[in-house]
């Protein structure tokens, strides 16, 4: 049983021992970020614990705004996308708003009766679901079950200076959910062929149980598919069939039991989320070793492949931010066959 303690002072210090921060709490004075190829992992055992205790003693809106009550890796800020994990309440609604970042989610646990409110229309949250709230779409997280709800976040935040934040008219705290289901995507069918670039995207929701059809399909025709990554699929967008958003991309990969990938590097940023499984991934020689539930990143241009050391199937969640480097002329990758 890990101890988190029982005041504030014992969770600040307890998500600093984790290399975590938490919304509405202090950093830990101690806590310096590290430094390194493996600096940026973050275990489920601190990020867990660490919201749980969260979700008793920090009161929801502390990060004065919106309501959300989450723990970020301390390193994780520097790094122009990243990802973070929150968690809501049972009864608990975070406060609507909009801004120029994209949101992005992956739930890792919810019950029945939790939905993400984008722009009107009300998500479910299904373990393994990714939901997308592209810059400036309305969002807010309801949970009227009677277990925590807990998914990773991932922004696009250090782009462009992505920073505006509007709450609804009126300053309104939550949207009405007067959209039907399925509003967003087929909406973007009726609009006019050609016309100017959408904006705002469309929110789009990915269940899991399409994504786990596609990745066992994906292994009934390839095996052992990409020898850099897997069993890979990305979430295209609906728009264009290309990437999951202008900024960033969500890929899912599965690693076979035993399979171990082949070295490559490339100059974006990516954060991965252990969906099932543990394993590791070799940065430059050096052993990250990952459980389900964890965070890491590989930093830009570094060497580094994935192991799955197991007798069972690994899946990863990641983002990616190679579209916005492609579309800005700059992304490499290489691979040691050139
Ligand atoms: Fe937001
Ligand atoms: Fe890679």
């Amino acid at each position: 049983m890990v101890d988190v303690g029982t005041t504030t002072e014992d969770l600040e210090r307890f998500l600093a021992e984790h290399h975590l921060v938490g919304a509405g709490l202090r950093r830990e004075g101690t806590a310096q970020p590290r430094k390194g190829n493996l600096a940026a992992h973050w275990t489920w055992e601190g990020i867990h614990n660490g919201l749980m205790q969260s979700g008793k003693i920090v009161t929801i809106g502390s990060d004065g705004m919106t309501g959300m009550r989450s723990v970020t890796g301390i390193e994780a800020r520097g790094w122009p996308i990243w990802m973070n994990v929150q968690i809501l309440m049972p009864g608990e609604r975070t406060q609507a708003h909009r801004n120029m970042r994209s949101e992005t989610r992956l739930v890792c646990q919810a019950p029945e009766e939790a939905v993400f409110v984008c722009d009107y229309e009300a998500y479910p949250m299904k373990r393994g679901d990714v939901i997308i709230s592209p810059s400036w779409t309305y969002h807010d997280h309801w949970n009227e079950g009677t277990e925590p709800a807990i998914f990773v976040d991932a922004y696009d935040n250090g782009y462009m200076g992505a920073t505006i934040n509007e709450r609804l008219p009126n300053e309104a705290p939550y949207q009405d959910v007067n959209r039907p289901e399925g509003y967003a995507v087929k909406a973007l069918g009726l609009r006019e062929a050609g016309a100017e670039p959408v904006f705002p995207l469309p929110v789009v929701r990915y269940p899991w149980t399409e994504t786990q059809e596609a990745l066992e399909a994906l292994r009934a025709a390839e095996v052992d598919g990409d020898p850099y990554d897997g069993l890979r699929l990305m979430f295209r967008s609906p728009v264009d069939g290309g990437a999951t958003l202008p900024t960033m991309a969500w890929h899912v990969q599965l690693l076979n039991p035993r399979q171990k990938t082949l070295d490559h590097r490339h100059n974006s940023n990516v954060f991965y989320h252990v969906f099932e499984g543990e394993g590791a991934t070799v940065i430059e020689g050096e052993r990250l070793e990952w459980h389900k539930g964890d965070l890491f990143a590989v930093p830009p241009w570094k060497w580094h492949h994935h192991e799955n050391a197991t007798n069972d199937d690994v899946v990863l969640f990641s983002v990616d931010d190679w579209p916005a480097k492609t579309k800005l002329g700059f992304y490499l990758k290489e691979s040691i066959d050139g």
